[in-house]
């Protein structure tokens, strides 16, 4: 169904391109594999919503017992919106932050929701606030991964977390200033090879651990997301067996040091959506570029969605899969750089993390014709932006039963233009 052609080419005449279709069955397939990676006793699932944060997105977390990781006030506020409890007995919905930003602290304290601070000085924000309730810490163990640096999140150059020397004098005070400590979290990276990960959890479960003793009122700890997805091969994922063995004994391990029965969590946010989403654009037209004295010519194949749509091969050189729809599976007779419609020599969707055109192989196509980017579901819409005033493009959801509902219509100039103004300030 979501690849049936015709239902992308009428889907393209009601709704105009580019647009997004998420397919359900899809979601909830990788749902079933996050609660089976958590079935074990005491393990919790949440779902970065960072990575996604559509309302039709956050319901299905919430029928399937997903918590919330929220980096925003705005995230915790759709979330509660979505039907998640708010409050932190149990703290369903957790805010991390490095930093308290326009509402943040104002929902935190108004709803109750656990912080999950990264820099230490956050801890007097709270206590000027008033706030004397449980907070969580996250932890920089001083290592990590990812798939790209910008995506490595532990380590002496990464912004995030409180420094594990740090760690326990954080610790101490928050008791100071009332605040008990009842999480420890780290999330060291995003998108790294199985063997990677698997290690690097392991060794934080030991780092943790070694902190028993030092934190009574611990209750929980979360080893944070990163669980990968193969966007270059969709028929070969991260076995995820190997991976709940490491979660059951990453817990054993830590129930064992402190003593009693901790929760762990994880909280994955590409693992969830990546291959959820397509973001399909239409061709406009096709030129080349002839190879002279500068540098070698290319066969550009010029598309209406851009970076301001999927901003991942642009920002990262990030890899997604490109169909032609309607002939997924004819053998490729071109090389083709797929670039987009923005005022920006980067606007190109083939391109590697040294900014390098790598044109692409695919069947012949003519202007007209529909592309399918694929796997976008993740840091997809969700990192869109208004660039080139060009309005965010609708987000189609795909039923099993074959139903497709509009989650989100198509931004117009008005929406563009309703936070201007001219208001005096001084
Ligand atoms: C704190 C935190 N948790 C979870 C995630 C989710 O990572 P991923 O989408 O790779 O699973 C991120 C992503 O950067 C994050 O910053």
């Amino acid at each position: 169904m979501y690849h049936d052609p015709d239902l992308i080419r009428s889907l393209a005449e009601k709704v105009g391109t580019p647009f997004w279709i998420y397919d359900a069955s899809v979601i909830r397939k990788r749902i079933a594999d996050i609660r089976h990676l958590t079935s074990g006793e005491g393990l919790q699932a949440r779902f970065a919503m960072k990575s996604c944060p559509a309302t039709r997105v956050l319901q299905e977390m919430n029928a399937a017992g997903i918590w919330i990781d929220a980096v925003s006030g705005n995230e915790v506020l759709r979330a509660l919106g979505a039907g998640h409890t708010p409050g932190n007995r149990p703290p369903v919905v957790c805010f991390t932050a490095d930093v308290f930003r326009d509402n943040a602290l104002e929902v935190v304290l108004k709803h109750g929701i656990l912080p999950n601070i990264g820099s230490p000085g956050m801890l007097a924000e709270l206590a000027k606030a008033g706030y004397t309730g449980p907070v969580s810490l996250r932890v920089n163990p001083g290592f990590g991964h990812g798939h790209v640096n910008a995506c490595d999140t532990g380590g002496p150059s990464s912004k995030h977390g409180i420094w594990h020397e740090d760690l326990l004098a954080t610790a101490g005070a928050a008791r100071q200033m009332g605040m008990e400590v009842v999480m420890l979290h780290a999330h060291i990276g995003s998108g790294p090879q199985f063997q990677e990960l698997h290690d690097n959890l392991e060794r934080l479960a030991g780092v943790f651990g070694g902190w028993a003793g030092d934190l009574p009122g611990l209750e929980a700890v979360s080893l944070g997301g990163g669980i990968p997805h193969n966007y270059r091969d969709p028929s070969s994922q991260i076995p995820l067996e190997p991976l709940r063995e490491l979660f059951v004994r990453c817990r054993e391990r830590l129930v064992q040091a402190f003593g009693k029965p901790l929760r762990v969590e994880i909280e994955p946010g590409r693992y969830y959506v990546a291959p959820s989403c397509s973001l399909i654009t239409r061709v406009t037209d096709l030129k080349s570029t002839q190879t002279n004295e500068k540098g070698q010519g290319a066969r550009f194949a010029m598309v209406d969605a851009g970076f301001v749509d999927l901003v991942r091969p642009a920002m990262y050189g990030s890899f997604h899969r490109i169909e032609v729809v309607g002939r997924e599976s004819a053998p490729s007779e071109q090389n083709v750089v797929v670039a987009g419609p923005l005022c920006e020599s980067g606007d190109i969707f083939t391109r590697d993390d040294a900014e390098l055109l790598v044109p692409r192989a695919l069947p012949a196509f003519a202007a007209g014709d529909l592309l399918r980017i694929c796997d976008a579901g993740a840091y997809g819409y969700a990192m869109s932006s208004n660039y080139n005033s060009v309005g965010r493009a609708p987000q189609l959801w795909l039923e099993e039963d074959g139903r497709v509902e509009l989650i989100s219509r198509r931004e117009t100039l008005e929406d563009l233009l309703r936070a201007e103004t001219r208001e005096p300030v001084v």
